[in-house]
C-alpha cells in the first residue's frame, strides 16, 4: 500500500506543523555562507512536495516571538497533529519554557537546525530543544527540514 493510502487508512491526522522561529524569515538573506540561500517560502515549496508524496499535510509557520511557538505547541497538542518540526533558532539555545512546553505534549516535536550548532560557537551547544524533543536533524542545510519530514512520517 502506498504511503498516503495507507496514512488516509488509518484515520490518524497527517498534519505536521513545521515550526520556526526567530530571524528564520530572513533566510536566504541571513549569513547565507551558514544558512544558504534558500527561503523560507523554498523550503515551505520542498516541504510541500515530498508531503505530498508521503501522504502528509505541512502548516509551516514563522514567528520572532517566543510565546508565539509556545502557543503553538498547545495548538499541535489540542488539534491531534502527527508531529511538530521545530526549528526554534536561538530559542533552542536558551529557552527553558519552549523546552516545558515540548515536555508538556504529547505530539513528537523534531528539533530541525539547518548548521550543525555543534561545530559552531559554544553557546550553542547546549540544546533546551533537543533535550525535551523526539529527536534532532542538523546540517544538512534546507534538507533537515526534508530528512525530518521523512522521519515523522514513519512516527
Ligand atoms: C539555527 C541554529 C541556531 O543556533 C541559530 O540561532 C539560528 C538558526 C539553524 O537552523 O541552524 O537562528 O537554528
Amino acid at each position: 500500500m502506498s504511503d498516503t493510502a495507507q496514512s488516509e487508512q488509518s484515520g490518524a491526522s497527517t498534519t505536521v506543523f513545521v515550526l520556526n522561529g526567530p530571524n528564520l524569515n530572513l533566510l536566504g538573506l541571513r549569513e547565507p555562507q551558514i544558512y544558504g540561500y534558500e527561503t523560507l517560502d523554498d523550503i515551505a515549496g520542498m516541504l510541500e512536495d515530498r508531503a505530498r508524496e508521503l501522504g502528509l499535510d505541512v502548516d509551516l509557520r514563522q514567528s520572532n516571538h517566543e510565546g508565539h511557538l509556545i502557543d503553538w505547541l498547545h495548538e499541535a497538542q489540542a488539534d491531534g497533529i502527527k508531529a511538530v518540526l521545530l526549528n526554534a533558532g536561538a530559542y533552542t539555545h536558551t529557552s527553558v519554557a519552549i523546552h516545558d512546553a515540548i515536555k508538556s505534549i504529547k505530539v513528537p516535536v523534531i528539533e530541525v537546525h539547518l548548521s550543525n550548532p555543534h561545530t559552531r560557537e559554544a553557546f550553542r551547544h547546549k540544546s533546551f530543544v533537543g533535550m525535551a524533543a523526539k529527536g534532532s536533524v542538523a546540517g544538512f542545510g534546507a534538507n533537515s527540514y526534508i530528512i525530518a519530514l521523512e522521519a515523522a512520517a514513519r512516527l
